[in-house]
């Protein structure tokens, strides 16, 4: 078992270089074997485990997957054998559903497990089924643990979603691409990762066009190639690297970064305080007063995101006056808060809503990461806290941060990845 032990109270300071975003390359990865080809792909954030994940996976189906280099892959797509992933592939990771539309594209046939991943409150993939069935799929789960889905000819259709999802904007896109005609996704996804996904397959020779807006046409093509493509940079790392700079009171320059990307983000901490400067690439973040508060409403994309919700409550934790945070996504994503009372902020959660009352200081404590957001914001707390912090349970955190100790050392951040030994638990007594 390993923890990360942080000494916190340093504001901190220097650059910091973001990585390739890990929810489009869970999206592209899958998509790849849409080609019976090669596909060339960087800016990967390769040290992920959800990346590992998605790699061991795509072995498993008979494609080869080379490191060119730390940031790079390859894949070659030729080989690929198998419509069937089990459950040990996809019990970890959300994203593995996204083999269900990729396959189905290549083979017109998927036999998937159902995805595991965080657990962020009941995640239905009704609408995935709504979209691969509107294809004209016949879609069984079987014993709630397998889908099956298969298609004599997947033929473009409209499509309307009922409600905004990342997860079936993508996979409908996946098993759209080759279909025969269009399909239009309305009330689709917009966020940055789709039209990621859409560069990346319109790179293989797919013809896809609305990307980023609410309504996505997809024009089946029969064949798709091999292309070289780069993952834009990862919009959530850098929102947590923006609010760690304003939680510890320090000033971070944050590389390879999307301004655009950020808009969201940067409009709540400059309403918190903290100063901005944008640049084509980069984006600075400095605080040198205590936060004021500010309201947040978690909100599809262009609004404020989910995955940013707990990462902010840390800074709103320490912020002068009373602040509300509503999440409107995840039934469940208020768990954090019980670890950030313990480190002595004052939170009162009410089903979605979070009332936070803002305290000058935040003491280091045992503290664990209940799924990788909430591990983010557990790093924030500890870093801008006094004392020693404890973090339990960082395989979460592990899933979506690459070189979390490295990068967050750099900028002057006491932390450390320590191996300790297992408790002796109940479960193996006796
Ligand atoms: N929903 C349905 N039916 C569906 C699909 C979704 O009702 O068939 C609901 C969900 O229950 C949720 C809402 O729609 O209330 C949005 O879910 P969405 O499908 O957009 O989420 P997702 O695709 O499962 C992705 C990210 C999450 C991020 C959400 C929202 C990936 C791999 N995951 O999840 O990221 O929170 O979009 O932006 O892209 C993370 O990176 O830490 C993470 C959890």
């Amino acid at each position: 078992m390993e923890k990360f032990v942080i000494n916190g109270g340093q504001p901190l300071r220097g650059e910091v270089t973001v990585s390739g975003a890990k929810n489009a390359a869970l999206a592209i990865i899958p998509a790849a074997i849409l080609s019976h080809d090669v596909c060339r792909i960087e800016n990967v954030p390769t040290s992920i485990s959800d990346v590992s994940f998605m790699i061991k996976t795509l072995k498993h189906i008979g494609a080869g997957v080379r490191l060119i280099d730390r940031s790079t892959i390859e894949i070659d797509s030729r080989f690929v054998n198998s419509y069937v992933i089990s459950h040990d592939m996809t019990k970890y990771l959300r994203a593995s559903y996204y083999f269900i539309g990729a396959l189905l594209g290549r083979f017109h046939r998927a036999r998937v497990a159902m995805p595991g991943g965080c657990y962020l409150g009941p995640r239905p993939i009704d609408q995935h089924i709504k979209g691969f069935e509107a294809l004209g799929a016949k879609v069984t789960i079987e014993d709630n643990a397998i889908v099956e889905a298969t298609a004599n000819e997947l033929i473009g259709n409209p499509i309307y979603l009922d409600v905004v999802s990342v997860g079936a904007t993508v996979n409908i896109m996946l098993a759209a691409a080759r279909a025969q005609g269009m399909t239009v996704i309305e009330n689709a996804a917009k966020e940055p990762h789709i039209v990621d996904l859409a560069n990346f397959l319109n790179s293989m020779g797919a013809d896809i066009r609305g990307a980023g807006t609410d309504v996505i046409k997809i024009k089946g093509v029969e064949n798709l190639h091999g292309c070289t493509y780069s993952i834009i940079p990862d919009q959530i790392e850098a929102g947590t690297f923006m609010v760690a700079a304003a939680a510890t009171r320090g000033d971070v320059l944050i590389k390879n970064i999307i301004p655009k990307h950020l808009e969201s983000i940067s409009s709540k901490l400059i309403e918190c305080g903290a100063e901005i400067e944008e640049f084509d690439e980069e984006i600075r973040v400095s605080m040198n007063r205590r936060p004021g508060k500010c309201n947040i409403k978690t909100m599809p994309h262009p609004g404020f995101p989910t995955d940013m919700q707990p990462q902010m409550a840390v800074l709103l934790a320490l912020a002068e006056g009373t602040s509300i945070v509503s999440e409107s996504i995840w039934s469940n994503r208020f768990r954090y808060t019980e670890q950030l009372l313990r480190m002595g902020a004052s939170i009162t959660v009410d089903g979605q809503l979070a009332v936070i009352h803002g305290v000058e200081a935040l003491r280091g404590a045992p503290v664990r990461a209940d799924d990788l957001r909430a591990g983010a914001a557990m790093i924030i707390a500890g870093l801008a806290a006094s004392g020693k912090t404890e973090i339990e349970d960082i395989l979460y955190i592990d899933r979506g941060y690459e070189n979390v100790v490295e990068k967050f050392g750099n900028l002057g951040g006491d932390i450390r990845r320590v191996y300790c030994v297992e408790p002796f638990s109940k479960d193996s007594a006796g």
